[in-house]
């Protein structure tokens, strides 16, 4: 016999509890419960959903590094940390239109061209709607196979049936089982759903693609959840207003995390920017106030962003502070640093900070990238051609050491910048040979000497 009850489930986070409540207390989400039905089944768990263990030594368990496919697309893998994992679960967020199924799709076509059979699961779009889109992306090899269905158990034999190298579900919101009658999307349905999906990967070895789409707040729709669930969680982000897109690894069980992959939205589909740092910096205006470049690292990888700064004098009583891909709190801090230490006073100005390109960062050694902007623009004296900067900068106007700082300067160099200036305490690693002038500074105070 199976007993069917109610409950009401957190649609951020998944929390449950018997009455309606307000306010989560697990998210503090607020307004986001939803009443769901739940069926307890009694007895043991389908035979599907088991695995028949017997304890092994780790020593006799076959595994080595070479068992990743590589997707074809070297900005895809290398957020991947090298390439697919057999049996890992990969959930790729983004907001609606930001082209998680044309990269996907993209992926698989990549793949299926080399001879692998994939699988293409969708029940968004009809199949010649992907047809039509795969057209301009020139998808058309015979191995990638398209399945139009959003029932669970349905998806789950097709999968087990056609054994793919890889499968992709678009998205993991509009698949539901039919053992659960809440309706799709709601929690209960996409931890059902990716519960299931997930097991059948681990078990039968195949790699799993989840796509999801994202809410308003930027959390995944519904399932918190469903990150802790999946082995590696990839957000799509960047704005219409850009052709650039960034895929950041936020988890991942294989690999490096923070890594991220670059990407130009074309006519024909996704390109990769494979040396972002020039494709960030293109429109970087010469000689202008207010604007400097920062060598930054995401992930392994180091970057050139341009930070800009617009401070000018506050009209109305209270100024203004609007931060743009920096922590709002920390340009707060770094203002009350700059007033006490350089004595440039700025509390009666409106600041404005922006990292060119939309990109977002948030490591410590921005700060000094971002104190010589607003000195800059607040001096209205352009910053000497060249140069670049990165450093932490400490309440006492100390410029702290970072890691990777021969990383950085080499990508400066490598990108023609000809000074660099960075903290005098670095640690005991070597720096890079190179003909650039490397200036080390030790403190807040000496910044404006070296920087015009
Ligand atoms: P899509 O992959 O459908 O987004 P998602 O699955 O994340 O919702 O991408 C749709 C957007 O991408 C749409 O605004 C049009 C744009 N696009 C291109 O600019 N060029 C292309 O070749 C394709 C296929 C899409
Ligand atoms: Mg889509």
């Amino acid at each position: 016999m199976k007993k069917s009850k109610t409950l009401f489930f957190c649609q951020n986070c998944g929390h449950q509890s018997p009455k309606w409540l307000g306010k989560c207390p697990s998210c503090g989400e607020w307004n986001s419960f939803v009443e769901e039905e739940v069926r307890e089944t009694e007895g043991a768990r389908p035979a599907e959903l088991r695995y028949d263990g017997v304890p092994q030594s780790i020593a006799a368990i076959e595994a080595d590094e070479g068992d990743r496919i590589s997707t074809g697309i070297a900005e895809m893998d290398r957020v991947l940390g090298g390439g697919i994992v057999g049996g890992s679960a990969i959930l790729v967020g983004g907001d609606p239109g930001i082209g998680k199924s044309t990269l996907l799709l993209q992926v698989l076509e990549k793949m299926a061209e080399r001879g692998l059979k994939v699988l293409y699961v969708s029940g968004e779009e009809s199949a010649r709607q992907i047809r039509l889109r795969g057209k301009r992306l020139g998808a058309s090899a015979k191995d990638l196979l398209i399945l139009i269905e959003v029932e669970l158990e349905a998806i789950l034999s097709r999968i087990q049936e056609i054994r793919p190298a890889v499968a992709v579900i678009d998205s993991i919101q509009t698949v539901y089982s039919s053992v659960l009658s809440s309706a799709p999307g709601s929690v209960g349905q996409v931890r059902e759903a990716s519960g299931r999906l997930i097991f059948l990967a681990k078990k039968a070895g195949i790699p799993i693609f989840l796509i999801g789409h994202v809410t308003k707040d930027g959390s995944i729709a519904g399932p918190k959840v469903l990150e802790h669930m999946v082995d590696t969680v990839l957000y799509f982000e960047g704005d219409s207003g850009h052709a650039y897109r960034i895929i950041r690894g936020i988890k991942n069980r294989f690999g490096p995390t923070h890594e991220i992959g670059v990407f130009e939205m074309r006519d024909t589909g996704l390109a990769e920017v494979s040396n972002p740092s020039a494709f960030f910096l293109a429109e970087r205006p010469e000689g202008a106030a207010g604007s400097v470049v920062v060598p930054s690292m995401e992930g392994t990888r180091p970057i050139l962003i341009e930070v800009q700064s617009l401070v000018s004098p506050t009209s109305f009583g209270m100024p203004r502070r609007t931060a743009i891909g920096v922590d709002h709190n920390r340009v707060s801090l770094l203002v009350a640093v700059m007033d006490k230490i350089c004595g440039i006073h700025l509390s009666g100005s409106d600041i404005f900070l922006n990292v060119a390109g939309g990109v977002k960062v948030d490591e410590p050694a921005i700060d000094l990238g971002i104190v010589a902007a607003m000195a800059s623009s607040f001096l209205d004296r352009p910053i000497a051609a060249g140069t670049a900067v990165f450093g932490e900068v400490g309440l006492t106007g100390e410029i702290r050491g970072i890691s990777q700082t021969g990383v950085r300067i080499k990508e400066a160099a490598r990108m023609g910048f000809t000074r660099c200036i960075f903290p005098r305490t670095h640690s005991h690693e070597a720096l890079p040979e190179t003909r650039m002038e490397l200036i080390r500074i030790g403190s807040l105070r000496e910044l404006t000497e070296h920087l015009f």
